[in-house]
């Protein structure tokens, strides 16, 4: 398909539920620095982890809403509640106005491909767990691997307030690590936006005997071969990236510089009238 230069041009949205999707608007950064983010974090309804899959759904629509106002060519659910909860519906919502892209379907296609036949381990929120979409879909390939998930609640908050890299997280990670649910497994696939701030600690939980897969930097890639198929890769730089969020404080604009590893400027966007 042919696109004109303007469509290179137009933003790619991402949105999450807060601020720990910009571990995956970094990863976006990294890999396609010509592209133009505009990002949006829901935190007037931190956290999705929590909430049911009809108020995700409901507020995923909104936010595809305000991106697809800004003339986005790609929407990304960088959050995973989100893209367990509304992917489907927001494919079929969005329709041909922009391509929707998730953060579970990269990951899943990689696993299928690399570890067919094993046993795999998965954390992520409540709504991510109880969803069972990554299962879903990895017994769809039919690749023989057994995924064994765990709701692992407290990590995403602790994360949050700056708890990493020292001994509170270190217990913390640990307790859910050692879980019935976790044992015997070859690989853990890390699925929450916050969970690449803690690979380093579960990586050393596991003395470096098993794979840890975090999705960030897999989402960007996907994202760069889409982008390069359709032959709407941006073709020219772009420096004016912009952060929105649906409720403002000073400590969510603080908590940038854990996730996109620099502060960025947050702007303040309601939701609703
Ligand atoms: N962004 C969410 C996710 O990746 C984690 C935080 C939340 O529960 O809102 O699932």
């Amino acid at each position: 398909m042919m696109q004109s230069s303007k469509t290179k041009n137009q933003p790619i949205g991402i949105f999450d539920s807060g601020i720990g999707g910009m571990t995956v608007a970094r990863a976006i950064k990294k890999l396609l620095p010509n592209e133009n983010m505009i990002y949006f974090g829901d935190t007037a309804h931190l956290p999705y982890g929590d909430k049911s899959e009809a108020a995700i759904q409901a507020y995923s629509i909104k936010i595809a809403d305000v991106l697809l106002k800004k003339g986005c060519k790609v929407i990304v659910i960088a959050c995973n509640s989100a893209s367990s909860a509304a992917y489907e519906l927001l494919k079929e919502y969005v329709r041909h106005d922009a391509m929707v892209i998730n953060v579970i379907d990269p990951m899943v296609k990689l696993v299928t491909h690399q570890f067919a036949g094993r046993t795999l381990g998965l954390i992520g929120t409540k709504r991510t767990v109880q969803s069972d979409v990554y299962t879903r879909k990895i017994e769809e390939a039919n690749k023989g691997i057994t995924l064994k998930s765990l709701a692992t609640p407290l990590l995403a908050p602790m994360i949050e307030e700056g708890f990493f890299n020292n001994q509170i997280s270190h217990e913390i990670i640990a307790q859910y690590l050692e879980d019935e649910h976790l044992q015997h497994i070859e690989a853990l696939i890390l699925a929450c936006t916050h969970y690449p701030l803690i690979k380093k600690e579960i990586q050393d939980l596991y003395k470096g005997g098993i794979t840890i897969l975090d999705s960030s930097e897999i989402v960007a890639q996907a994202l760069k071969d889409y982008l390069t198929q359709q032959d709407i890769l941006a073709s020219q730089p772009h420096t004016a990236d912009h952060f929105f969020v649906s409720d403002y404080t000073d400590s969510f604009e603080t908590s940038t510089k854990i996730f996109f590893k620099q502060k960025v400027h947050l702007e303040k966007m309601t939701l609703w009238r």
